[in-house]
């Protein structure tokens, strides 16, 4: 099977690549010949004129809710909807029901995502037995399985002890322990962020400290242990001020913030849904906090102190957000906006073209050692075609995932997805899947 990707402007950040050339694709391979005008016959040959074509995004956060909500999201529905937003990998979270916290739980989904055949799934199992944050679960059998690192995720590993213990066994199979930081007494039952928001809502927040205080601790216990933390959706100046520091330490740490996290602020909870005078489409685990904190991430992402760009992608029913801010479930459906949303911080020119695909694709496979994200001859043909100037309206009904919760309903943004393959293999075709 021979494809050529032609004509396009070719951004490998791992490589430094930033030129129109062909690609070529040799049996799920990039072949060595990538040059311009290349020869000879082709099984698929795709125009790229005028189109950006980078390695496959990766995506280390997201919520696929299979086994057990399927009424939320299918492994199936999941992957077709990171295909069509340009993700070729994407790690999915264990809260599921039951928690991933077994070698078969990983194996479940390794086999239910290559029935879909869409994005590559490698699944996260759970830190604690149930993530219940009593008792370790078995790490060894589930990185035996395949599992790619190890989360309580939607909940934070609350006892230092076990996270110590967490932190040390990540030494001995060498994947990262991932901590949704949240001081759970501090976090007080907060469903956004405390502040002047928070008090014109009369709702109860949940201050950036509670974030600080756990980010603190975890960077502790990674330099006491030399374990291998990734740090989960950030939302907090502070948490990046104690990050910073860490890093010119020399600790193992790397670290992850959403598209949400990057471009929407507290703000947003006063835009009305349902009649009522706020949006429970903005309500997320952590919130989305103060103008400050937003410039913090996007200048940390700049500088390289966050690494990562994650969607955290958090499909939930309509009913599920379709009630009191109280009610309202945490989350946000990601994967359909990200790359849109994130083109608005280029546009903007807060986000150069090339950090931001440098922190799609090569930085997280270096964070959790995966064997992708680049374009580099002989490596996996994960690819991402995409068009960076035309706008469009989300719209959540032409969504392929279940999760239609999203804040940005209707709103304008810029950049569209036109084709992903993996391995080499269309996986999404704008034209051809288009509802
Ligand atoms: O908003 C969130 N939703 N944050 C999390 O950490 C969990 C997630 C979910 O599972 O819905």
């Amino acid at each position: 099977m021979r494809v050529r990707i032609r004509n396009g402007r070719v951004i490998d950040p791992a490589r430094g690549v930033d030129e129109v050339r062909d690609l070529v694709i040799v049996d799920g391979r990039i072949d060595a010949f990538v040059g311009p005008d290349v020869m000879g016959d082709f099984d698929l040959d795709v125009d790229a004129t005028g189109l950006v074509v980078t390695p496959g995004f990766v995506d280390l956060h997201c919520h696929l809710r299979e086994p057990g909500f399927e009424d939320k999201e299918t492994i199936a529905t999941g992957s077709m909807a990171a295909a069509a937003g340009g993700f070729t990998t994407i790690c999915c979270m264990p809260n599921t029901a039951p928690t991933l916290d077994r070698g078969v739980d990983i194996e479940f989904v390794q086999s239910a995502a290559r029935r879909a055949g869409r994005a590559r799934v490698l699944p996260l199992g759970s830190v604690t037995q149930g993530q219940l944050g009593r008792e370790l679960s078995d790490m060894s059998e589930m990185a035996a399985a395949g599992a790619v690192g190890f989360s309580d995720d939607g909940h934070p590993v609350w006892d230092a002890r076990l996270m110590r213990f967490a932190l040390e066994l990540s030494r001995r199979h060498g994947l990262p322990v991932v901590d949704h930081c949240e001081d759970p007494a501090l976090a007080a039952g907060g469903v956004l962020n405390e502040g002047r928001v928070s008090d014109l809502l009369g709702l109860r927040g949940q201050p950036s400290s509670s974030e600080e205080v756990m980010v603190a601790r975890d960077l502790n216990l990674a330099r006491v242990t030399g374990g291998r933390l990734h740090l989960a959706h950030l939302s907090a100046r502070g948490s990046v001020m104690l990050l910073r520091a860490a890093r010119r330490e020399g600790i193992a740490v790397t670290a992850e913030v959403t598209p949400h996290h990057l471009t929407l602020t507290e703000d947003w909870a006063l835009g009305s849904m349902g009649g009522r005078a706020y949006d429970t489409r903005t309500k997320v685990a952590p919130p989305l906090r103060t103008e400050a904190d937003r410039r913090a991430l996007v200048e940390a992402l700049a500088e390289g102190v966050i690494d990562v760009i994650a969607t955290d992608h958090a499909p939930h029913r309509l009913i599920d957000k379709e009630c009191t801010y109280d009610e309202a479930a945490f989350g946000i459906s990601g994967f359909e906006t990200a790359l849109g949303s994130l083109m608005t911080l280029v546009a903007s020119g807060e986000l150069a073209l090339i950090d931001m695909i440098r922190r799609l694709t090569v930085e997280p496979c270096k964070a959790f050692g995966l064997p992708y994200g680049t374009l580099a001859p002989g490596a996996v043909a994960d690819v991402t075609v995409f068009d960076p100037e035309t706008t469009w309206q989300v719209s959540s009904g032409r969504f392929f995932s279940k999760g239609k919760n999203t804040p940005l309903e209707g709103k304008s943004l810029r950049g569209t997805v036109r084709m992903t393959l993996v391995d080499g293999r269309v996986v999404y075709d704008a034209q051809a899947d288009a509802q």
